[in-house]
């Protein structure tokens, strides 16, 4: 019989994550779903545990907060749990112009989808290739793929994402662990409503995939070993045609994709 297997998935209270938490569990995984909404993790935790009989654990913790890395492997510590594959999902956007957006907002956004989920990759990647087993899977964006005026610091966080996930999948090859990057399109979750951009083209044209189809395209993707998964046609040709566009006129774009404020 294989080893159990426990993944820890930031953001899990809604969206991309409570799905790939359910992917995990489908499997067999025990899941640590993290976020800071504890009654909603509560409530995926016991849906999780009803459905597929696998172990449950929440660890509420709110990712901006600076140091949070190191308190929640040490309660990972406590809770006596080893993770073998991280998800670093949680993350959210703003839209508007940088030099008069929320100055705080702009650096929890930093906080939230680069900071912890670099502190978290770094101190739980070393017990993995340890143990010659497990994985990281990072949710980062087709925002990635190019600069996105409006949106300027979550489109440098997610190209952040994409570039620090290729590199550590290049650098783990072969030792029994897997680095992949989940790049979603726009998706129907609380992100636009979240990001004050329900109103953008991207998510009024009809395109935005469902959290379980992204989330199910992200987790076979891990399973895979593959470094990057882009769901969806369309997601896919708009990334292809990044290659090709001046990086100035990819930028007016997105710009236009996901409109101003
Ligand atoms: N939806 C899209 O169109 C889209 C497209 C591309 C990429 N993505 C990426 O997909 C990921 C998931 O987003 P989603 O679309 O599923 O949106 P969502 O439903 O708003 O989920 C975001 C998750 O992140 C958690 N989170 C936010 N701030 C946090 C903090 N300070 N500390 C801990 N957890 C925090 C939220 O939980 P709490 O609020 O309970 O803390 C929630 O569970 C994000 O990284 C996002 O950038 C989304």
């Amino acid at each position: 019989m294989s080893p159990s297997e426990t993944v820890l998935v930031t953001g899990a209270s809604s969206g991309i994550g409570a799905e790939l938490a359910r992917c995990f569990a489908r499997d067999g995984t025990d899941v640590v779903l993290l976020a800071r909404s504890e009654d909603a993790l509560n409530d995926h935790a016991a849906s999780l545990s009803d459905t597929f009989g696998v172990a449950t654990h929440v660890l509420p913790a709110d990712l901006s907060m600076p140091g949070v890395g190191r308190e929640v492997v040490d309660r990972l510590d406590e809770m006596g749990l080893t993770v073998d594959v991280l998800v670093n999902n949680a993350g959210f956007g703003t839209r508007g112009r940088f030099a008069v957006a929320d100055e705080q907002q702009q650096l929890d956004m930093i906080g939230v989808n680069v900071s912890a989920l670099t502190h978290l990759t770094r101190l739980l990647l070393p017990g993995m290739l340890q143990r010659g087993r497990g994985g990281v899977l990072n949710v980062g964006s087709t925002a990635g793929f190019q600069p996105g005026p409006n949106m300027a610091v979550y489109y440098a966080t997610k190209a952040y994402v994409l570039s620090f996930s290729e590199a550590l999948a290049q650098e783990v090859d072969g030792q029994g662990v897997t680095v992949t990057c989940l790049a979603p399109g726009p998706t129907e979750t609380d992100f636009a409503n979240r990001a004050g951009m329900n109103n953008a083209f991207l998510f009024e044209s009809g395109a935005a995939m469902s959290s379980a189809a992204v989330a199910s395209h992200g987790y076979e993707a891990f399973r895979r070993g593959d470094s990057l998964a882009v769901p969806g046609l369309s997601n896919k040709a708009g990334v292809f045609a990044t290659r090709f566009l001046p990086r100035s006129v990819a930028s007016k774009v997105a710009a236009y994709l996901h409109g101003d404020e």
